[in-house]
């Protein structure tokens, strides 16, 4: 296919709204609900929140301003974009790749936590996760992700809902579900969180995420909250390009940019709400890791009234969250094929989708097997699944990030910038922007890489 040509079989939004919901989709997963609390938790509270929050703002919002705009001006996925606007041979186009690469990678650790918690929404249902104290809780989680056989399955059910989604196209595919699901959603944190309030760890749960000790935030810990920033965001990886791609042509971005960052924040702060005040109810050390919410919700659950039926609910809700990012992963990985290749949706959904599920035995394997728990911990530090999860967002995505703040903010001209800007926006903030991406975020990304490998 030749630049300038889009595939027929691409799509465009049905309304800005769903647009706006899809993407906030993407944003809001299993980086808000699952991952978030943990990290705050392993990385001491407050002093984490807050550089999370500077991350969030000053380098994933503009960054993923660039990305939407960038993509819906030149109605491309990301190999295509940067081809177009910098050469089929430019070494920019790499940036392209690999995003492509790591939407693989994403979704292959992403749908073993989702299959765990399609084990888990069984449990809930058949009362199984309600019994017995902590211990038993937190046994609970090391059989269900140490058994290789479930693990695999619930990945691969996870992936085969995703193709399913995904070749069914974007609109009917991602548009319809993400209006649905997002809300109920938020309605459930809120409800969950009206009841942590009647706790005894309440009160210290809110403390601890609010307790400004920096003295808790080590070296990986910065590079952990700009990390999960981005990821969080769904930036760096041309995802949320891919996205504005499938918008039309004159719709304004800073304004859905701000209002997928706004939700998405509230989302991980209310999660946080809602696991720590049960953490320090239930005498769980919110340094659990990634078992935290696998341990402390069902700890919850277990207590309140019909808990069986709302646990359940609260797992398939966070699938359904699970799934509307996974489709974004899956979408930005096969639209390459659909855009550059010229196959047909159908076609790139399975084979791509074919791919990763073999990429996910690895990590689904990661608790029963010693290949890639123990084996590969003796030798890289870390088991397969750890190693991979750092990997994609600590330094894969950053990376991308800091390569599309470099891209937009010095290598495209300024009149192709500005028309990929929002034009109704007032021109102090496109040059407030400009500023950002060009001498805040490449440096300050770099100095948090320095310290992260160690060099500051
Ligand atoms: N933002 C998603 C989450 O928080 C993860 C994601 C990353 C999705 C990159 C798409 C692309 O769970």
């Amino acid at each position: 296919m030749t630049p300038g040509a889009p595939s027929p079989e691409r799509g465009v939004w049905v309304s800005r709204w769903g647009f706006v919901l899809a993407a906030a989709g993407s944003a809001v997963g299993l980086g808000n609900i699952w991952r978030f609390p943990y990290i705050v938790g392993e990385n001491g509270g407050g002093a984490f929140v807050l550089v999370y929050l500077l991350c969030i703002v000053f380098l994933g919002l503009p960054i993923l301003v660039a990305e939407l705009g960038m993509g819906r001006s030149v109605q491309r996925t990301p190999v295509g974009a940067f081809q177009l606007l910098a050469g089929r041979r430019s070494a920019w186009v790499g940036l392209g790749w690999l995003g492509v690469a790591v939407g693989f990678l994403l979704l292959s650790f992403y749908s073993v936590v989702a299959g765990w918690m399609l084990r888990y929404a069984f449990l809930a249902v058949s009362g199984a996760l309600s019994r017995g104290g902590v211990a038993e809780v937190q046994q609970t989680f090391g059989t269900i992700a140490g058994d290789g056989a479930g693990s695999v399955a619930g990945a691969l059910v996870f992936i085969g809902l995703n193709v399913a989604m995904v070749g069914a196209g974007i609109q009917r595919g991602v548009e319809r579900w993400s209006r649905i699901l997002m809300p109920a959603l938020l309605v459930l944190l809120l409800g969950l969180i009206g009841y942590a309030t009647t706790l005894d760890g309440f009160a210290v749960g809110v403390a601890f995420l609010f307790r400004f000790d920096l003295g808790a935030l080590d070296r990986g810990g910065l590079l952990e909250a700009l990390g999960h920033a981005f990821f969080t965001l769904s930036v760096g990886l041309g995802g949320m390009l891919t996205y504005g791609s499938y918008l039309p042509g004159r719709s304004g971005v800073v304004e859905n940019a701000v209002a997928i960052v706004l939700l998405d924040t509230v989302v991980a702060m209310l999660s946080c709400l809602l696991v720590f005040p049960l953490a320090f109810t239930f005498g769980l050390p919110p340094s659990e890791g990634p078992g935290l919410i696998f341990v402390s919700l069902p700890m919850a659950f277990a207590q309140m009234p019909a808990g069986g039926f709302v646990g359940a609910v609260f797992f398939v809700l966070l699938i359904c969250a699970a799934l509307t990012s996974g489709l974004s992963m899956l979408e930005l990985a096969a639209s390459y094929f659909i855009d550059e290749r010229g196959w047909t949706r159908r076609q790139a959904v399975t084979r791509v989708g074919g791919i990763i599920a073999v990429l996910a035995l690895p990590c689904a394997l990661t608790g029963s097997t010693e290949v890639f728990g123990s084996g590969f911990e003796a030798l890289v530090g870390r088991s397969y699944f750890d190693f991979l999860v750092d990997l994609v967002t600590n330094w894969l995505t950053p990376l991308g990030g800091l390569g599309f703040a470099l891209f937009v903010g010095w290598r495209l001209g300024p009149g192709v910038r500005r028309g990929q800007f929002d034009e109704g926006a007032p021109e102090a903030v496109y040059r407030g922007w400009l500023a950002v991406l060009r001498f805040l975020a490449p440096p300050a990304i770099v100095l948090i890489f320095l310290r992260g490998i160690g060099l500051l």
